[in-house]
């Protein structure tokens, strides 16, 4: 298996498919199924701001990331509204706005972690987690993020084993109409700091 930074244009649409079935639950408002993210992102995504993992010319997962200013997910509006009807391009927009969250200076997001169904549980998310971690020092960041959804513990075990503590705990109506989940954890690690670039390769 290789893990490879970013991501080559022949996997993105698998990348989306295996996105989705992941998280369907984030992707409710406006959205049927996996070929309206397609839809959505195909030509859209900023290619460099994800690892992937491949075997055998199939990709088996893939990590998004994001920093202030790097984004793998783009939300262009006017590519919605070309892409969707207007009325479910309102929707489709509502539903990724409810997504999008703030990002400090020093932190790196893991955006989304995904494994293809038929591929969990044989260390490809370990491996692409410290992919990103290793990147996210490269760039002097500061901490490692994200989120997850109430009731993914095996996800939460996942990223305690590799060092990740619970930072805050989000409930309310908002959460829960983006997520379908009563509530979402803010899950951080600090890493060791470096001059940005200087440190690519370390393992933290
Ligand atoms: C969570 C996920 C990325 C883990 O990827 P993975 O390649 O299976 O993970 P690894 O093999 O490196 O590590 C295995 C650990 O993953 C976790 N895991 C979560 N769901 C799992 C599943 N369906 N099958 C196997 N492991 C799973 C477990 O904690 C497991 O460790 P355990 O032995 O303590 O139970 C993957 O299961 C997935 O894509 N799930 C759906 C999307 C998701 O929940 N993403 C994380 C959002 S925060």
């Amino acid at each position: 298996m290789d893990i490879v930074e970013g991501i080559d244009e022949e996997y993105v649409d698998d990348a989306l498919r295996v996105a989705y079935d992941a998280f369907a639950e984030k992707f409710r408002i406006g959205f049927r199924n996996a070929n309206d993210l397609i839809r959505l992102f195909r030509g859209s995504v900023d290619t460099a701001n994800c690892f992937s993992a491949i075997a055998d010319g199939q990709l088996l997962g893939i990590l998004t990331f994001r920093t202030a200013g790097r984004e793998f997910y783009r939300l262009n509006p006017a590519v919605v509204f070309a892409r969707f009807s207007p009325l479910r391009a309102v929707l489709v927009l509502f539903n990724l706005v409810l997504l999008e969250d703030y990002t400090e200076p020093d932190e790196f997001v893991v955006d989304s972690l995904a494994v293809a169904r038929s591929s969990r549980g044989m260390s490809v998310g370990t491996a692409l987690m410290q992919k990103a971690e290793q990147k996210a020092v490269s760039m002097g960041k500061r901490t490692t993020s994200l989120g997850v959804i109430g009731g993914n513990e095996g996800a939460a075990r996942l990223y305690e084993r590799l060092g990740y503590k619970t930072t805050r705990t989000s409930r309310g109506f908002l959460v829960r109409l983006a997520t379908g989940s009563p509530e979402v954890r803010r899950m951080e690690k600090p890493l060791v700091s470096g001059p940005p670039d200087a440190a690519a390769g370390r393992t933290t």
